[in-house]
């Protein structure tokens, strides 16, 4: 087995390591024993996971002697809530978990950025360790240390910047993730590619396939996601500048998404593959990117299986001047004008904090019926 890719987050006190690659569940019991020496673990994942990935995890855990709970929470973004992190809170207390043992997050991003905030919040901040199991986990949700919850009044409202101590991100993890969630997390690979990594952009067009067959590119590509998440994060931790460009096709994503009431109808990566194509027909037609780029953008993205037009929501959607207030929503709006990530180019993202709201309502209404 060739070993792991490995991108170090050099935070200081709280630097940590990201692995990559293939038996990285089966083998976790040894790493964190070396790594961790006397811990006990309290394992946090979802049903369909759980199902699929963690009989591998424990028996790992069980061959190294060591203990653990697990918390099995059911599956899906309704379970990212305030409500479900006192359970887990409750759960791990009443395990007897102390302040120095480790909370293991097995799962997407949602079992991620709840089991994050449970450990953030726990006996005043216990440690936790990422074992990604999507790619959009893998490539985004479990580096950086943001975790939280949603909110009635929003997603992502409730929350705390915590790092894990360590990312074990297993490849063979993904042989179960469905293909519609899989090409979801690739639109995040991408946009690293679109915000200031044009090369890496390129690479991708000529790897796609490799990619999704599941081939050697497939380590490389989620490699070079982390490592440009990790510059993204050492720039920036807490999100105060450089980082915000990460949101790139977020502000459109998130409105679509709560247009579509965060459901099946559109996966949040799929959200973010049609508004990064907004993003760059809108920046296009304000003169600042080139506009045959967008097709190229496009096509890679359809080629991947995603959506890249707002027609191809099933359903109806809502009235623009709706969906204009969902984009309002976004935390972005600063007194009445809109900050977006728009773009000069196929990795020259920018952001700019002086968006004409009137000018995107045309842009909406022009694009829905294109
Ligand atoms: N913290 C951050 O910086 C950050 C960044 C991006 C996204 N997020 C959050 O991440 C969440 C989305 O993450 P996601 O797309 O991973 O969603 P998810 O956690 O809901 O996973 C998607 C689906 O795939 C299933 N699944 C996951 N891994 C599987 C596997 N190996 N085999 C079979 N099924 C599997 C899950 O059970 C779920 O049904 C959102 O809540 C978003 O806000 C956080
Ligand atoms: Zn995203």
């Amino acid at each position: 087995m060739p070993d792991p890719l490995r991108v170090h987050v050099p935070l200081g006190e709280r630097a940590y390591d990201i692995e990559i690659g293939h038996g990285l569940l089966d083998r976790a019991g040894a790493t964190l024993k070396a790594r961790f020496p006397g811990r006990r673990y309290g394992i946090v994942t979802d049903a369909s996971v759980a199902e699929h990935q963690l009989p591998r995890l424990v028996r790992g855990l069980d061959a190294e002697g060591l203990q653990h709970a697990e918390i099995v929470l059911p599956a899906g973004e309704s379970t990212k809530s305030f409500t479900r992190v006192g359970e887990v809170v409750d759960a791990v207390l009443a395990a007897r978990l102390e302040r120095g043992d480790i909370i293991l997050a097995l799962g997407g991003g949602v079992i991620g950025d709840l089991a994050g905030f449970a450990a953030a919040i726990v006996r005043r901040g216990m440690g936790f360790v990422q074992l990604p199991t999507s790619l959009l986990a893998q490539v985004d949700s479990s580096v950086g240390g943001k975790t939280g919850v949603n909110s009635p009044h929003g997603k992502n409202l409730i929350g705390a910047f915590h790092q894990p101590m360590l990312v074990l991100a297993d490849l063979d993890a993904l042989d179960t993730l469905p293909p519609r969630q899989f090409a979801a997390g690739y639109a995040e690979v991408v946009k690293y590619g679109l915000i200031d990594d044009e090369a890496f952009f390129f690479w991708l067009e000529e790897h796609r396939a490799e990619i999704f067959a599941g081939g050697p590119a497939r380590a490389e590509a989620i490699a070079r996601a982390c490592s440009a998440k990790t510059r993204f994060v050492l720039a920036d931790e807490k999100e105060t500048g450089v980082r915000a460009l990460l949101n790139l096709g977020h502000t459109f994503g998130h409105a679509l998404e709560a247009a579509t009431g965060f459901s099946d109808r559109l996966l949040h990566g799929e959200g973010v593959s049609i508004g990064m194509v907004l993003a760059h027909a809108f920046s296009a037609r304000m003169g600042l990117a080139p506009g045959q780029e967008t097709g190229r953008i496009e096509q890679h993205l359809a080629a991947a299986g995603l959506p890249t037009k707002l027609a191809q929501i099933p359903g109806t959607l809502p009235s623009t001047s709706v969906l204009m207030d969902a984009i309002a929503q976004d935390k972005k709006v600063v007194r009445g004008a809109l900050t977006f990530i728009l773009t000069h180019g196929i990795g020259k993202a920018f952001i700019e904090r002086n968006v004409e709201p009137a000018a995107i309502a045309a842009f909406i209404e022009e694009q829905r019926s294109s």
